[in-house]
């Protein structure tokens, strides 16, 4: 079993950032990567529908016999984690936990901001896990709906993205905070114009290294790192189109990846 690959999630191409930290921290773990760009965004639908989906694609990756499952995607962390770990016999591991303390060890002033989906911000969860660990924030929470659909469509660049990001991070400006976490694993694929729109002073948190840390923590504890000494072939599906997919992963993973199309739902279930 400690051979088998990680299972990792997301509702799109977003969950790449956290695949690109397991890559960095675990170079010898095999990643089988599932990203539902077909029925992307999550983050705008109801909590029932993004369950659905999110169980679809983790009973996908279980079914292929994977040791750990990573929802790397705060909008079905918020909603599924709780649930994911009482369903699979594997441990899951979400992305909220590990951005929120990483937010807490950067913040110098207590003041803390956090971007994400409607579902996400919504759902509470970042201020939650904040408020858990320290008593003494001050948090503003922000649901930022389009910066989803700039990524997917790859318009990241300034000159595109730039009105919408700045018009959408208009309310954080006078909130005098010094950290802001991006709670949602696509908005780090935007963070040089996010990192304009709300200043240099303030730190961006990305959930990513974090979180590839706690996958890292769990296997070294639990003695389930790989031990095979060939290189891993990764294998990344999607919901969408392979080639799209591909495109888009190896402009942020910097490598050629094998994407192959798959359909992880009950085809009368496709008009979702
Ligand atoms: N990547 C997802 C997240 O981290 C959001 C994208 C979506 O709305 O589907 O929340």
């Amino acid at each position: 079993m400690r051979n088998a690959p990680i299972g990792v999630m997301d509702s799109g191409v977003g969950g790449l950032t956290v695949v690109a930290e397991i890559w960095r921290q675990l170079p010898r773990e095999q990643v089988l990567f599932y990203g539902d760009s077909l029925r992307c965004p999550y983050g705008d639908r109801p909590r029932e529908e993004i369950a659905a989906f999110t169980f679809q694609a983790l009973d996908f990756l279980v079914a292929q016999g994977v040791k750990m499952l990573v929802i790397a995607c705060n909008t079905a962390t918020a909603v599924c984690l709780e649930e994911a770990r009482i369903r699979y016999d594997v441990p899951v591991i979400g992305v909220i936990a590990p951005g929120a303390r990483a937010a807490i060890a950067a913040t110098m002033n207590k003041r803390i901001g956090v971007i994400g989906t409607k579902a996400t911000v919504e759902s509470d969860s970042y201020p939650r896990a904040l408020k858990q660990t320290h008593g003494g924030l001050h948090i503003r929470s922000l649901a930022c709906p389009h910066f989803v659909s700039l990524v997917e469509s790859d318009r990241v660049d300034r000159e595109q993205a730039w009105p919408i990001v700045f018009e959408s991070l208009a309310p954080l400006t006078n909130e005098g905070i010094d950290t802001l976490i991006l709670g949602c694993t696509h908005y780090p694929l935007l963070a040089s114009v996010i990192a304009e729109a709300v200043g240099s002073s303030v730190k961006l948190i990305s959930s990513a290294e974090e979180t590839a840390r706690d996958v890292s923590l769990w296997l070294t504890e639990h003695h389930m790192t790989r031990i095979e000494w060939q290189d891993p072939a990764h294998l990344f599906y999607t919901s969408g189109s392979a080639e799209r997919f591909g495109y888009m992963g190896e402009r942020w993973l910097g490598k050629a990846i094998s994407v192959h199309h798959a359909d992880v739902w009950a085809s009368e279930e496709k008009a979702l």
